[in-house]
């Protein structure tokens, strides 16, 4: 079951010379595609890349994976994730799309005896206490995940637990706690091997946002009952697909090369649009990834230049009723990507009725999935009418090797632009900016230049 990507509507036959890509612009590119393609080949064979060989290097993992989320299932009502960025987006769109949408509503049977699962990926206190209020520590187990080991948040969170779980279970509290985080990096692998925590380790060469093919999406997603070995199938198979150098016969490459075009075009904006509930985060998701990868700043013989694109969600139908407007008669500043599904999980029939009315009676008969397809296509022709770049990516059915399919197809694709616009798109300077700030301003030792250069700034 092989996902497609249909970029007819970002070229110029269809849309008009002047406001789409021609063929033509994308051969002037080969030289740029090539470098490209070379570039994340050395990267690939120099381990540099790891993150691209997952689906192929866990073979241990996955059964250690499936074993302790099998002892998880066993002990535990919940199981809560406390981690941020990278280290939650992933579980949490990966659990919307396989998971049922009220996955935690339903009864544990209907969960195939499943725990609760709840991803804390903030530090709002009211949100914390909240989950306190639906939760019983003695019941839970938490997965504490940071590649770093050292996030100020996830490290805050992990703090708070662990002396509840202490005052609630003693010394036992160790086994409520898995650790996944970096091998040898960071102060949670000190505190996870002093303390005897289970751990699972991050490869060194997998950063934060292309890490949920790696156990940080893994063992949550196998606590809840998803096939990880399909997820991972998934992803081998798409790598197969994104594995040619022709850029015509390669998904990730083409979506690359005309969002590459398009911004030097002006589209400032990627907007992500799945027509499907189950895939709502998945937009959170590939919003970190695509605007954490690729939004930077370099230098050019002295000169500094800026790149990226924005990410914006929206969600199908809902959002038509929200942002289209904008889409169809706003600035021509972005790429709009549906996401489509051709099969739902459920059907729904929409009952006849008011035979005599025919602006109500002509929705009987029909299902919500017709309706829903019908409106993104409806969505999809008023913006190729309005003359709007937009591409759409087409699932079959949402399951988890299709789910393995988009998450690989969008983080090559990301890698790719990367390597295309010349950065390096698994760094982020600007975000440890911030991380060392917070750690300064929290009095953590060995920032107090940092604290006093924060000190130095205009007062408001
Ligand atoms: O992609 C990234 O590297 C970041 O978004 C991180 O995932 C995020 O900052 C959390 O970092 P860590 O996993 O080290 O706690």
């Amino acid at each position: 079951m092989r996902i497609r990507f249909d970029y007819n509507n970002m070229m110029s036959d269809m849309i008009g010379e002047e406001y789409g890509i021609s063929k033509e612009q994308i051969l002037a590119l080969q030289p740029k595609i090539k470098a490209a393609i070379e570039a994340l080949k050395e990267k690939r064979k120099a381990g540099k890349t790891e993150w691209r060989d997952l689906p192929y290097t866990q073979a241990d993992v996955v059964k250690d994976i499936l074993a302790t989320a099998e002892a998880i299932k066993n002990r535990f009502e919940s199981f809560v994730v406390l981690g941020i960025g990278g280290s939650a987006l992933g579980p949490i769109a990966v659990h919307q799309a396989l998971n049922h949408l009220h996955y935690n509503e339903l009864p544990r049977e209907k969960r195939n005896g499943c725990p609760r699962f709840y991803v804390v990926d903030n530090i709002d206190p009211e949100r914390m206490r909240a989950l306190f209020d639906i939760i019983d520590v003695k019941s839970t187990a938490f997965n504490v995940i940071t590649k770093s080991g050292s996030t100020s948040e996830t490290m805050a969170q992990f703090l708070i637990v662990r002396d509840m779980l202490k005052e609630a279970v003693g010394d036992e509290y160790r086994e409520h706690i898995i650790a996944t985080t970096d091998a040898e990096k960071g102060n949670l692998i000190r505190i996870a091997r002093e303390e005897g925590f289970k751990t699972f380790y991050i490869p060194a060469g997998v950063g934060g946002r292309f890490s949920e093919l790696s156990p940080v999406g893994l063992l949550p997603a196998a606590v809840c009952g998803i096939d990880i070995e399909e997820l991972l199938a998934g992803a081998a198979y798409m790598d197969e697909l994104c594995s040619k150098d022709d850029v015509f016969e390669n998904p990730a490459y083409m979506a690359a090369v005309l969002q590459y075009i398009a911004m030097k075009q002006g589209k400032n904006i990627s907007v992500m649009m799945p027509y499907a509930d189950s895939l709502k985060y998945m937009a959170d998701w590939y919003a970190q990834l695509w605007a954490e990868s690729l939004g930077k700043k370099f230098d050019v013989e002295g000169r500094e230049v800026y790149v990226g694109q924005t990410p914006v969600k929206a969600l199908g139908v809902t959002d038509q009723h929200s942002q289209i407007q904008l889409y169809t008669e706003g600035p021509f500043d972005k790429v709009i990507t549906f996401i489509k599904v051709e099969n739902f999980r459920s059907q729904v029939d929409i009952p006849k009725g008011y035979e005599d009315m025919p602006a109500v009676s002509f929705l009987g008969g029909h299902t919500l999935g017709q309706l829903l397809h019908a409106e993104q296509m409806a969505t999809e022709y008023a913006l190729y009418k309005a003359k709007r770049m937009n591409r759409t990516i087409i699932l079959p059915e949402v399951n988890a090797f299709t789910v393995g399919q988009l998450l690989y197809l969008l983080e090559v694709e990301t890698a790719f632009a990367g390597e295309l616009l010349n950065i390096n798109a698994f760094d982020q300077p600007g975000v440890e900016e911030g991380k060392n700030a917070t750690y300064a301003l929290m009095g953590r030792p060995g920032y107090e230049e940092k604290k006093a250069e924060l000190e130095g700034r205009p007062k408001k």
